[in-house]
C-alpha cells in the first residue's frame, strides 16, 4: 500500500512538472505573439549579394495579417499574402525564393519596370528632332527598359512606419544615356501597405534633360495562390471601352478600337478564359491577352481600372490608377519552364498582369497621351492594388 502511495506521489510530481512546463511554454508563446497594436511593422533580412553589394528583403505587415515581401533588387514584390473568405492567407504573386533565380532570368516577376514599361518599336524615337536609339531586347524592339532595366538594378532603400501604414522608399539614379535614354533621371518608388489591405505604389521621377518615362509594376497575380492552377476562371472587369490593337510584334497600330462585340469587352465581369481561345487575329498576335486597354477615365483622380475576383477563395483585387491605360497580360509566355517559390511550376497562364501605364510605343504615336518629361517637372504616377472579399459589401 505504502509502495502504491509512493508511486502515486511520484506520478503526481511528474505530471505537475509537465503541466508547469506547458504553462511556462504557453506564457513564453504569449509573450512572443504580437497583438494588433504591434502592427504595422517592417522587418528586414539579407537576400544575398550582387556585385559585392548587399541585397535586402523587406517584410511589411499590417494588423490584418496581410504581408508583402519586397527586395531592393529591381524593387521586386516577391510575396504578397492575402486572406480568403475563411481568413486563410495565401501568397498571390508569382516569384522565386532566392535571388539567384531572379538573376538567372525572370519574366519581370513583381519588378519595377522602366524607364519605359512595354515596347518601343525598333527601339527608336525622336525628341526635338534628335533620334535616340535604345537597347533592343525583344526582337528588334525595346521592351521594359532594355537589357538592364529598372527590374535588374539595385535600389537604395529606407522604410517608414506610422500608426496606420508601413512604407518602403526606393530610389535609383539612372545616368544620362543608360540603355540609350537621354537625361540623368532620379527615380523614387514608394510602396505603402495600408491597414485597409491595400498596396499602394507611387512613382516619382525628375530629369536634367528632356526625356521619356513610363513606369509600372510587373506583378503576376493568381488569387488562388502562386503555382496553384491557372487564372482562366478569375472573373475580370476592365473599365475600358477601347483597347490598342497590335501588329505581330505586339506594337500598337495606333488605332484605338472599341471593345464592343469583341473578346476584349471586359466592361462587365467575365472569366479570363471565356473567350481566350476564340478565332481572333488580336488574340493570335498576343497568344492570348497582351494588350493595352484605354481606361474610361475622366479627370486626374485615381480611377478604378480593373477588378478581379477568384470565385473559389472569394479573394477580390481592385486596381486603381492615375494612368490612362492598363496592359492586361494573361501570362501567355509562361510555359512550365520556371519553377517558383515552394518548388511550384509555373505552367501556361498561371498568372496575369495588370500593368498600369501610358500606352505602348507612345514616343512613336503622336495620337497617344504624352510620356515626355522636361527638366523642372516631376513625373508622378500612383497605382493601388486593394484586396477584399467578393461579397464583402453584400453581407
Ligand atoms: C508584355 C509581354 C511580355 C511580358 C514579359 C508583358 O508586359 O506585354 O508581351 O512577354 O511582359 O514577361
Amino acid at each position: 500500500m505504502k509502495f502504491r502511495f509512493k508511486q502515486f506521489v511520484y506520478f503526481c510530481g511528474i505530471v505537475g512538472i509537465g503541466l508547469a512546463c506547458q504553462q511556462r511554454q504557453a506564457n513564453q508563446q504569449e509573450k512572443e505573439e504580437k497583438s494588433p497594436s504591434d502592427y504595422p511593422q517592417v522587418e528586414q533580412e539579407s537576400f544575398g549579394t550582387i556585385e559585392g553589394k548587399e541585397v535586402t528583403l523587406f517584410t511589411l505587415q499590417n494588423s490584418q495579417g496581410m504581408k508583402v515581401k519586397i527586395t531592393n533588387y529591381g524593387g521586386i514584390i516577391s510575396q504578397l499574402w492575402v486572406p480568403d473568405k475563411e481568413g486563410q492567407l495565401e501568397d498571390v504573386v508569382l516569384g522565386f525564393d532566392h535571388l539567384e533565380d531572379y538573376l538567372k532570368g525572370s519574366p519581370y516577376f513583381g519588378a519595377i519596370v522602366g524607364r519605359y514599361g512595354n515596347r518601343i518599336a525598333k527601339g527608336q524615337f525622336e525628341l526635338d528632332g534628335e533620334l535616340y536609339s535604345l537597347a533592343t531586347n525583344d526582337g528588334s524592339n525595346h521592351l521594359h527598359g532594355g537589357k538592364k532595366g529598372f527590374d535588374k538594378v539595385l535600389w537604395d532603400a529606407e522604410y517608414l512606419v506610422d500608426e496606420k501604414n508601413v512604407k518602403l522608399l526606393l530610389s535609383y539614379h539612372s545616368i544620362d544615356g543608360e540603355e540609350g535614354y537621354p537625361g540623368n533621371l532620379s527615380v523614387k518608388v514608394v510602396y505603402t501597405l495600408t491597414d485597409e489591405n491595400a498596396l499602394k505604389i507611387e512613382y516619382y521621377a525628375t530629369t536634367d534633360k528632356k526625356t521619356i518615362v513610363n513606369l509600372t509594376n510587373h506583378s503576376y497575380f493568381n488569387l488562388k495562390g502562386a503555382g496553384k492552377g491557372d487564372i482562366l476562371e478569375h472573373q475580370l472587369t476592365i473599365y475600358a471601352s477601347k483597347f490598342s490593337p497590335v501588329n505581330q510584334e505586339l506594337i500598337p497600330t495606333g488605332e484605338l478600337q472599341p471593345v464592343e462585340g469583341t473578346a476584349f469587352d471586359f466592361r462587365k465581369a467575365v472569366a479570363v478564359g471565356a473567350r481566350i481561345q476564340k478565332e481572333d487575329t488580336q488574340l493570335k498576335f498576343g497568344r492570348g491577352y497582351d494588350h493595352n486597354f484605354v481606361l474610361n477615365r475622366t479627370g486626374e483622380q485615381l480611377f478604378e481600372a480593373a477588378t478581379v475576383v477568384e470565385p473559389v477563395s472569394g479573394r477580390k483585387m481592385q486596381v486603381f490608377t492615375s494612368e490612362p491605360g492598363v496592359q492586361f497580360y494573361s501570362g501567355n509566355f509562361l510555359d512550365g519552364s520556371l519553377t517558383g517559390k515552394d518548388q511550384r511550376v509555373y505552367e501556361h497562364r498561371y498568372g496575369f498582369c495588370l500593368e498600369t501605364q501610358h500606352f505602348p510605343d507612345t514616343p512613336n504615336q503622336p495620337g497617344f497621351p504624352s510620356v515626355i518629361l522636361e527638366p523642372g517637372q516631376t513625373y508622378q504616377s500612383t497605382t493601388v492594388y486593394k484586396f477584399s472579399l467578393a461579397n464583402e459589401n453584400k453581407k
